[in-house]
């Protein structure tokens, strides 16, 4: 096999753009051969932009036993990626979901665990991990440059949405329809980049708020405190609500502190462990050496089309996965304690009561009153092209 020929199940804003690149020729070795969507107006856009030689489905199982296919890219509303999944594993299929894994982790882990009784490819659509200045922030932590973790803190409160955005399609920022709101929408790739760097904390506390800034019944601002094995701590602030937002991380290790701020990412060294000198030093205010080195983005991080170049290769040679499928299920696991936590009023041990979470999920769902859509027509639908918001912004 030289060429992977792929089938896209939800050609909306995402799956239209990923549709385009492919057709494109701008993944290579990735060919377009199937797109899947149940609005009959994507498969009428579809037809208009690939002519006859991408085949239409309106129902995702017939595309995936049609032979066309050899790998499959979910791209519909969150809840059904384990679904879809699981049904392209049966089928002998390569699978490349969209963020997030899932709404619910006892969903993603059934997912995950086909996939590892598949001896097939599975990644996640992970796009800021090809960020060149959080893999070198991941890099120097994997490599003990800063000693060992003692607080991280993220503050990514630029993801600014308005009434007009929610309002957008009956899916959006409700529990029935999204599993929550700017924890699944927004910010599965900071909780991502999160876990990536620093690896899963231990237990959660969060604060959400419920429609604080707009109409909706989902969070739109929350804050959440975590705990890791070597009682290192971890403070994460979201929101869509705040204008101008802001976009710092900071990880501060015993040798040292980074942080990445506007696309530069600064790093300030210590030559000599900090809890050494705490114990080795006859001063109480001693001055020690900070070696200062920053770096500013180079190239531009190569995002959707990278993380399905990867997939590609991943298939055809044996790449490593930049994002692996069963990864995605770290950072639904942040959110998924976050919710319960603030629903409890404590602190939540991982792993956690998959089974509690969904039923309280369940509760918040049946008690939701359907959403009343005032408009429908979004200005966001870009008819296939990446936009730049799905990059890290700083
Ligand atoms: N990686 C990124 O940067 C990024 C950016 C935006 C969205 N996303 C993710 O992509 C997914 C889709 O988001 P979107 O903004 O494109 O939403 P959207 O509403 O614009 O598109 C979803 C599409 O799925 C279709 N669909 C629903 N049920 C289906 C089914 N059973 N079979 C086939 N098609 C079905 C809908 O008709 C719609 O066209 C979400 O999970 C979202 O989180 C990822």
């Amino acid at each position: 096999m030289n060429t992977v020929r792929i089938g896209i199940i939800g050609i909306g804003n995402m799956g239209s753009a990923h549709a385009q690149s492919i057709f494109q020729g701008k993944v290579s070795s990735l060919l377009l051969t199937a797109v899947c969507d149940i609005d009959e107006s994507r498969l009428e856009w579809a037809k208009q932009t690939f002519g006859e030689e991408v085949s239409l489905y309106s129902d995702y199982h017939l595309l995936i036993n049609s032979g066309l296919v050899d790998a499959i890219l979910i791209a519909t509303p969150h809840s059904l990626h384990p679904i879809i999944a699981l049904d392209g594993f049966s089928a002998n299929l390569h699978v490349l979901t969209e963020k997030p894994a899932g709404i619910d982790i006892l969903h993603v882990r059934k997912m995950n665990e086909a996939a590892e009784a598949s001896d097939k490819i599975f990644a996640i659509m992970y796009n800021q991990r090809t960020n060149p200045l959080f893999a070198r922030l991941k890099k120097m932590v994997e490599e003990g440059e800063l000693g060992e973790m003692k607080r991280f803190i993220w503050i990514v409160s630029n993801w600014y949405r308005t009434q007009t955005y929610y309002d957008s399609a009956t899916w959006r920022a409700s529990w029935k329809g999204e599993g929550g709101g700017v924890l699944l929408n927004q910010c599965p790739h900071n909780l991502d980049i999160w876990q990536w760097i620093t690896g899963m904390p231990v237990k959660i506390r969060s604060f959400c708020k419920y429609g604080h800034y707009h109409k909706i019944t989902v969070e739109d601002d929350v804050t959440i405190l975590a705990e890791y094995a070597n009682e290192a701590t971890a403070v994460f602030i979201t929101s869509t609500g705040e204008y101008p937002g802001t976009n710092r991380l900071e990880y501060s290790g015993t040798k040292g502190k980074a942080v990445i701020e506007e696309g530069i990412l600064k790093v300030y060294k210590l030559d000599t462990d900090e809890r050494e000198i705490c114990f080795n030093s006859n001063e109480g205010f001693p001055s020690i050496d900070v070696h200062y080195e920053e770096f500013a983005q180079q190239e531009p991080e190569s995002g959707h089309v990278g993380i399905l170049q990867n997939f590609t290769n991943a298939i055809l040679h044996g790449e490593a996965l930049l994002s692996p499928g069963t990864q995605g299920i770290y950072g639904l696991t942040i959110s998924n304690a976050a919710y319960m936590s603030d629903w409890l009023d404590r602190w939540i041990d991982l792993p956690m009561d998959e089974y509690l979470f969904n039923q309280m999920l369940n509760e918040k769902q049946s008690q939701e009153e359907s959403k009343i859509i005032k408009n429908t027509e979004s200005s966001e639908k870009l008819e296939g092209e990446y936009s730049e918001r799905w990059q890290v912004r700083w």
